[in-house]
């Protein structure tokens, strides 16, 4: 670890997927910031000055900038491609030059069914471990909760993501292939590991969110028409805090746990998302889940109703319902011993997030109920 207590990563050349992305743009910012490794990057693009436009693109998107450009090297590719998309010579080039692949990409889309989410999600992660393979690299896949789908009850590093668990979205369906391609590698001899986030949420020091938000903020932008927000609790990881702990694992031994949960220990509660709200001028209420669910019943019947109401229940589904309770011991106790703690999700970062959504135009700047 480095004095400022992040991950220091091996002085070595690094393969890192989904750069362009909002998780991967914070691992480049922090890779760059706290080692001296150069960092290849596979990008969709046609050409390499394209795939650096794209990563420098999604740097500014989220408020960040790139220390040190040079140590960037950005690969045209396609993880839907067979061979990334690279000549074979590049390919094998890539695999010699890499020590460490840290595979961040994925189409995340949660309406779309597993088939249009194959090729990239579980081909690509074929090729990746091909590519690992080949050169002895070792491999962090980023995966997500989402595979555990509608497990019942609580789920931890321990719990295994089985097929049995049939409720889930196409993408997490596709993450849980990747996470067997990956273990399988794992128990073959490569070295490596799954890290799987939980909800993650924007920068603690600027509050810069996902450019085109989530579901819980899909349902904060809906309390313009309703007035009204379920009480739920939402666990939100700032990305900052996030990529951290990807390095801080990812630096770790290579025998280390083969799989990690990052998610924050103390959920939010929506009451302090309200109280942002209220604080730039939203008079949203909290109200206990079901008489929310009847309130919007009711605004859902009416003839003039924004049809976005109408949907809000499924949204607010995937926000508060029907998922397990993700849990972290092992990874937030390492974390800890690592000199990681948390970034506390309270009232005063959740009115960053709203600032910079309202900045972004996700979220209107004035209240009108509609
Ligand atoms: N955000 C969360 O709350 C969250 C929670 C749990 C887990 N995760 C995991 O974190 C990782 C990053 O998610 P994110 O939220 O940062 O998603 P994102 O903003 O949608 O970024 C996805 C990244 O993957 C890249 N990608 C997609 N298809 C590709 C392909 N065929 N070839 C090459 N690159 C491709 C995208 O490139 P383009 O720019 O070309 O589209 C982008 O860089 C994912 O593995 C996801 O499962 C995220």
């Amino acid at each position: 670890m480095t004095a400022n207590g992040r991950a220091a990563v091996a002085d070595s050349d690094i393969l890192l997927t989904g750069a362009t992305g909002f998780v991967g743009a914070f691992l480049l910012r922090r890779l760059l910031e706290s080692s001296a490794v150069r960092v290849h990057c596979l990008v969709r693009s046609m050409t390499e000055p394209e795939a650096m436009e794209r990563i420098r693109s999604a740097q500014i998107a989220y408020g960040l900038d790139l220390p040190d450009q040079a140590r960037v090297v950005p690969v045209a590719g396609d993880l839907a491609a067979a061979g990334l998309g690279l000549s074979p010579e590049r390919f094998d080039d890539l695999a010699r030059s890499v020590t460490t692949v840290i595979h961040a990409a994925a189409r995340v889309n949660l309406v779309m069914p597993a088939r249009m989410l194959e090729a990239a999600n579980v081909a690509g992660t074929r090729e990746i471990l091909r590519l690992a393979r080949q050169g002895g690299a070792a491999v962090r896949f980023i995966s997500t909760s989402e595979v555990f789908g509608r497990a019942r009850g609580v789920v931890d590093e321990d719990t295994p993501a089985l097929d049995c668990y049939e409720d889930t979205s196409g993408y997490g369906r596709t993450k849980r292939a990747a996470e067997s391609l990956v273990l399988q590698a794992r128990r073959d001899g490569l070295p490596a590991a799954v890290l799987r986030l939980d909800r993650v949420a924007g920068d603690s020091r600027t509050g810069a969110c996902q450019s085109d938000g989530d579901d819980l903020w899909l349902l904060v932008r809906s309390a313009l028409s309703t007035g009204v927000l379920p009480d739920a609790l939402v666990n939100l990881t700032p990305v900052d805090f996030a990529a951290d702990a990807v390095l801080a694992l990812t630096a770790a031994p290579a025998g280390s746990e083969p799989i990690a949960h990052i998610c924050h220990p103390w959920p939010t509660r929506m009451t302090d998302v309200a109280t942002a709200l209220n604080h730039v001028g939203w008079p949203v209420r909290v109200l206990p889940a079901t008489e929310w669910a009847m309130t919007l019943q009711r605004l859902g019947e009416q003839p003039d109703c924004d049809p976005m109401v109408r949907l809000l229940p499924i949204i607010a589904d995937r926000v508060m319902g029907g998922r397990p309770l993700f849990r972290a011991p092992r990874t937030t106790a390492t974390l800890r011993r690592l000199g990681l703690h948390h970034p506390p999700v309270d009232v005063p970062l959740l009115g960053k997030y709203v600032r910079h959504l309202t900045a972004t135009g996700f979220l209107p700047a004035t209240y009108h109920r509609g």
